[in-house]
């Protein structure tokens, strides 16, 4: 069926249009949590929303990186937003480490910002545990960074998964502390909000129903990438785990991969939660994994197409991030400069 093309957007709908800010590591594959938590809803909303989509490549760097690998990565996930719908009538994509304000603003949040409300950080806490000796100070202040990402662009909403939420919370605090100490009754950062969809904020493991998919699992059978091959995708669902129980229902704690299992089958078939909860009530894993294999190689499967035609012409992705860079750097320079201003700096002349 032909498409048509959405009506460019007129100057006034993008003034009255909240902002939304979001971002993606890129660190390893882009897997169905990533998609399910956070691209599919930043697509499903951006119509209604002015959209700003960032790689955090300045976050990659907070746990041991390959340099060999980071820049191919980063345009990797760029061109993974655009091949899941992320459309440029309606979003700008960039990248965070061309914009050198996130940066800049981290440092001066960075010293506004009380010690302990980032020791008390969930993740920081699991991935430190996992660093051992060698934890880096980058780790400590992640949230600080992912805070500037946010107040640059005075974003409304903040789409993610679940597990993001906390450095939400942090970001308001910390918009709190400065408007409060610098802001003199004035507003000087906008405070966001999460926006995290109930279905597919926590997806988790193939290989174990109670820990989180995600990509620094060491091994690859506990997560579908975005980009795995349809035999792959077979392979990781006959080998995922599963119970012993006849008769496949949703709600049951219980059953922690009969929820997320289901779940997945509900949001790659697009089918309504009755539908599949109708559908699966008597069934058992012999066959529900052919259904949940098929629906999602068959949700995948154009992603991974667009993804070819657009890697295929890597000067059309330089065009866009390059364009995005010149979007984001007008905003985010723009803001650096009314914060600089708070804190009593003398601008550069
Ligand atoms: P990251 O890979 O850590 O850069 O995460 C990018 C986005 O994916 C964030 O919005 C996360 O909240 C989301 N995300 C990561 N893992 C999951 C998961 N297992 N389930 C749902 N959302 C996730
Ligand atoms: N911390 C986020 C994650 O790992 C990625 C991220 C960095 C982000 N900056 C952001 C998400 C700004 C939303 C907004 O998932």
């Amino acid at each position: 069926m032909p498409t048509t093309a959405p009506a460019p957007l007129t100057t006034l709908e993008v003034m009255t249009k909240q902002r939304v800010l979001s971002g993606v590591q890129p660190t390893g594959n882009l897997h169905i949590g990533n998609y399910l938590g956070a691209i599919r809803n930043w697509v499903a909303g951006q119509a209604q929303y002015d959209n700003f989509f960032c790689v955090v490549d300045l976050h990659a760097i907070t746990v041991p990186h390959n340099p060999a690998t980071l820049a191919a990565d980063t345009y990797a996930i760029a061109a993974l937003y655009l091949a899941c719908g992320i459309d440029l009538d309606y979003s700008t994509i960039f990248v965070q480490s061309h914009v050198s304000a996130h940066s800049e603003l981290t440092w001066l949040l960075n010293c506004i910002t009380p010690l302990n409300w980032l020791e008390d950080m969930i993740q920081f806490k699991e991935k430190a545990v996992k660093q051992g000796q060698n934890v880096g100070v980058g780790l400590l202040d992640y949230p600080v960074l992912m805070a500037a990402d946010i107040l640059l662009y005075d974003a409304d909403k903040v789409p993610v998964g679940e597990d993001q939420k906390q450095h939400i919370e942090l970001t308001r605090d910390i918009v709190d502390r400065l408007n409060h100490q610098y802001g003199q009754g004035e507003t000087v950062l906008k405070s966001p909000a999460p926006l995290i969809q109930t279905d597919g904020a926590r997806v988790m493991s193939l290989t174990d129903g109670t820990k989180k998919m995600s990509k620094s699992d060491p091994s690859d059978l506990s997560r579908i990438n975005v980009l795995d091959p349809p035999d792959v995708i077979q392979t990781k669902i006959k080998k995922c785990k599963t119970d012993p129980v006849r008769g496949l229902t949703f709600g049951d704690p219980a059953r922690p991969e009969c929820n997320n299992l289901l779940t997945l089958y509900m949001l790659m078939s697009g089918q309504s939660k009755e539908a599949v909860a109708a559908e699966c009530v008597e069934m058992g894993w012999g066959q529900f994994k052919p259904l949940l294999t098929e629906a999602a190689i068959a949700h995948l499967q154009p992603i991974q197409t667009k993804y070819a035609e657009i890697t295929a012409d890597k000067s059309y992705l330089e065009s866009v991030l390059r364009e995005g860079r010149q979007k984001a750097e007008a905003i985010a320079n723009a803001t650096l400069t009314r914060v600089k201003q708070a804190l009593g700096y003398s601008l550069p002349l």
